[in-house]
């Protein structure tokens, strides 16, 4: 095998969000950590090798980055997801939340209402509710198939009645690992148009697609779309790079991306990381093949922890994801209340996983696991887990 995605590392004592931090985080060390979207495999080693170039040189002074950096991330977009985004739309900030942070100062005044679609990444509504906007939550609907789905006579009600300004849109859906169709997108895109809202795309799980489905961006729908649309993505989810910050910001009303320009220059922000900048155009330039390995590891990763819940964890329900590396985990029939199923997780299992209630009401009982792991990683994560719900067993 070309890439090695078996081997573990121990990754202890390099500052490590993941797994350096649980007694600063109230876990104990001794928990496996699954929680954080940080994947336990080395970046590709063309990424390595620029870093070295770049910081061999040793000057790391104030970094700009030009127009054939902006082409780099629009034929990213192009070969891997059909869509040319011009390279003049993008514009780059340290970070994806960062970025949908900025949209929503820019596009919004204090008060307004901005929606999300729960369960959902956390730190959608904590961007909303720490801006003093007003937080709407729409809800995913999980059908009987084990798949959610908008409702979208509620998403449009809930738009109009609350005068919503902003639709914080997640595709691929963390943590429901959906790929929104594009009927489904142009649904919303049809809704947002209506109704003057503005979508802010957080795309950043895009590159992890699986099976027959297909991942759209969002703003290649129509140019109305597209022009109504900030997108927000970052080589960090692929490429595990989030220690090096970078996140392309794709906005193509010219009149839009000179309000989110000033905006960013008004909080602070100029020039980009000079040894991010240089991660991302080896990224997006030297590391196709990796990625394609990748994807298909993570995805026999999804397909492993399936067919053991099925087997071996029956009381359990994986919804199956059609995208991201993230899995979603459906707890509610060992009947706990949230306190004794945290209990069970961390005390019993002794695993840090995210727990559901954090992504929004309706993910209480659900569980969020991270696969981007060595296969031994989710063998034993998934072991702990038998044995804790075996001894509860009634
Ligand atoms: C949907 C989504 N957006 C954004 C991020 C984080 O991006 P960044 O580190 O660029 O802010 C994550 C990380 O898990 C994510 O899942």
């Amino acid at each position: 095998m070309k890439f090695d995605f078996d081997k573990v590392y121990d990754r202890k004592n390099t500052n490590s969000l993941k797994w350096d931090f649980a007694i600063e985080r109230h876990h104990s060390p001794d928990e496996l950590p699954m929680w954080v979207a940080d994947m336990d495999f080395p970046s590709p080693e063309p990424i390595g090798e620029a870093l070295i170039k770049a910081s061999s040189f040793g000057f790391f002074g104030y970094t700009e980055p030009g127009d054939p950096d902006r082409r780099i991330v629009s034929e990213w977009y192009d070969r891997r997801h059909g869509f040319k985004p011009d390279p003049d739309s993008i514009i780059f900030t340290p970070g994806t939340v960062f970025g949908l942070t900025v949209a929503i100062l820019a596009f919004t005044n204090p008060d307004d209402a901005v929606m999300i679609s729960e369960p959902v990444y956390y730190p959608f509504s904590e961007a909303v509710i720490d801006n003093g906007r007003k937080l709407v939550r729409n809800t995913l609907i999980l059908g009987e198939d084990g798949k959610y789905s908008f409702d979208f006579d509620s998403f449009e009600k809930q738009i109009v009645e609350e005068n919503v300004k902003i639709y914080l849109l997640c595709s691929p859906h963390n943590p429901v690992g959906r790929v929104w169709t594009e009927d489904e997108l142009r649904r919303i895109g049809e809704i947002t148009l209506k109704h003057n809202v503005l979508v802010v795309a957080d795309e950043i799980h895009a590159d992890f697609v699986y099976e027959d489905n297909y991942f759209i961006s969002f703003p290649s729908l129509s140019d109305e779309i597209g022009n109504n649309t900030i997108l927000c993505t970052a080589p960090s989810k692929t490429f595990n790079t989030a220690g090096l910050q970078i996140s392309p910001i794709m906005i193509f009303d010219s009149d839009k991306r000179r309000i989110y320009k000033k905006k960013l220059g008004a909080i602070g922000y100029s020039q980009v990381d000079y040894l991010a900048l240089e991660a991302m155009k080896a990224a997006y330039t030297k590391c196709d093949e990796w990625v394609d390995a990748l994807v298909d590891y993570i995805h026999e990763n999804i397909l492993y922890m399936e067919g053991f819940v099925k087997e071996r964890l029956p009381e359990l329900k994986m919804i199956h994801p059609q995208g991201t590396y993230l899995t979603w985990v459906d707890f509610s029939e060992l009947g706990l209340n949230s306190r004794d199923l945290e209990r069970l997780i961390r005390e019993d299992a002794k695993l840090w996983l995210d727990a559901g209630f954090i992504f929004g009401k309706s993910g209480d009982g659900f569980q969020r696991f991270n696969l981007a792991a060595p296969r031994k990683l989710i063998e034993d994560a998934l072991e702990r887990l038998e044995r804790a719900v075996i001894a509860i067993r009634k």
